[in-house]
């Protein structure tokens, strides 16, 4: 299905551009990024932009301090999408001192960054990144982050639905588990249909993620969350306290959370984005001392160790395999693949073990071929280790796509005639 009906968007946080990709994946015509902001903060060497720069011609690529960017920069873009994965930091607030009904977050906190490009946009839909540590953190605190995130979107006129999505289980090369947030303004057609559906049935069958990642109609283990947000974004970052679920949905501050589990499907295996050997540079071949640190590095151990205040303890770890099973899809990638470190990927081939290459590590991720070869090798790991997975964006993509095209009564009159040509 193809539509015409263009859609603006905005991408933060925009790294190497996976958000792009994989929407560009979905739908090229329709999917436009027409404002891009990627910066490294305290670095002169800004990569990522670099490279999404030189892969992306249309829109606004903007290489500047998100905090520093004025909201007119967002406001005559209509923009109907912001997507963006964005860090896990301490979402708490206080009561500002100035107005009485005013908050104040603490400062460098990025998440109110993307509330200030949603309120500059009114944007009908957002869709977000981030580890699935979000909806526990703080330690102290369980939940308490995430549902000052679901009030502020409550606070802003939008419904939620939350998922934790494995990309290997949903046919990808990745093990690699994060949570996606979905909003919706809530007037608009999705978000009315939304409301004459029961929780469960959302989560199960009629919401935005059950259609591209189906889940068995189960709640697994009888979890089961559901609850009210005090109206008072200060009191929840004060005392409230969740045990949030890997699926969930929130309309107007009501909460239902529970555990699913996904209907599998077959993953891309690590044997199968492997490069010919024969084009393998000898530079990623391990030497006999890296093959014994390995060994070592991914061993079962317990090793004395001292902390700060001098008390000594017994730190363990359990052992992995000395290389990574080819018959499986990759571990989650992170920013130090590539290097002497125990969780690198570290595989075998003809008898020889090797890291994976660069170029594996885009395939991983789903981006195209070289994707990343405007920067050194360890930067090319580094982004690979902080992008997202390409073909669940495309997915969700084809998704927003579905929306659209059902309710078209959204759409203006002249382009609904265009669309129906
Ligand atoms: C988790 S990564 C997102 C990766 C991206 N989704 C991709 O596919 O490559 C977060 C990005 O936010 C960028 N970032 C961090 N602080 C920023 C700030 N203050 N302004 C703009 N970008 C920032 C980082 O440089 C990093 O590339």
């Amino acid at each position: 299905m193809r539509t015409e009906n263009k859609m603006n968007t905005i991408e933060l946080f925009a790294g190497v551009g996976g958000f792009r990709v994989g929407l560009e994946k979905a739908n090229p015509d329709m999917f436009k990024v027409v404002w891009g902001n990627q910066w490294e903060p305290s670095k002169k060497a800004q990569d990522a932009f670099a490279c999404y720069t030189s892969n992306f011609i249309e829109g606004i690529h903007s290489n500047e301090d998100i905090t520093k960017v004025s909201d007119e920069s967002f406001k005559n873009l209509d923009a109907k999408l912001v997507v963006g994965g964005f860090p896990c930091q301490d979402y708490s607030v206080a009561r500002s001192l100035s107005g009485e009904k005013g908050i104040q977050g603490k400062k460098g906190v990025l998440f109110w960054e993307i509330k200030r490009v949603i309120e500059a946009t009114s944007a009908k839909y957002v869709l977000l990144e981030n580890v699935d540590r979000l909806l526990k953190s703080p330690a102290s605190q369980r939940g308490r982050d995430f549902a000052v995130m679901l009030a502020t979107f409550r606070d802003l006129g939008y419904k939620v639905e939350w998922r934790v999505i494995n990309a290997a289980e949903y046919g990808q090369a990745q093990r690699r588990r994060r949570v996606f947030i979905f909003a919706t303004r809530n007037d608009s057609g999705f978000s009315k249909e939304l409301e004459s559906y029961e929780a469960e049935d959302i989560l199960f069958e009629k919401g935005f993620f059950s259609p591209a990642f189906p889940v068995k109609h189960e709640v697994i283990k009888n979890r089961k969350l559901i609850g009210k947000l005090p109206e008072d974004i200060v009191e929840i970052s004060d005392t409230f306290s969740a045990l949030f679920h890997n699926s969930g949905y929130m309309e107007d501050g009501d909460f239902y959370s529970i555990h699913t589990e996904p209907v599998f499907e077959k993953p891309v295996l690590l044997k199968e984005i492997l490069q010919p050997e024969e084009t393998v540079p000898e530079k990623f071949y391990l030497s006999e001392t890296a093959i014994e640190k390995f060994s070592f590095l991914r061993g079962a151990k317990k090793i004395e160790r001292t902390s700060a205040d001098g008390h000594k303890y017994i730190y363990s770890e359990g052992g992995m395999s000395p290389i990574d099973d080819l018959d499986k899809p990759g571990r989650t990638m992170l920013t130090s693949e590539g290097t002497t470190n125990r969780s690198s990927h570290v595989v075998e081939v003809d008898g020889k073990r090797r890291f994976l290459t660069p170029l594996e590590c885009e395939r991983l991720n789903g981006f195209p071929d070289n994707w990343t070869n405007t920067m050194s090798d360890r930067m090319r790991y580094f982004c690979m280790g902080n992008a997202l997975v390409v073909g669940l964006i495309e997915r969700m993509g084809k998704r927003i796509e579905q929306l659209e095209h059902k309710y078209m009564d959204e759409i203006p009159l002249q382009e609904k005639l265009f669309l129906n040509n």
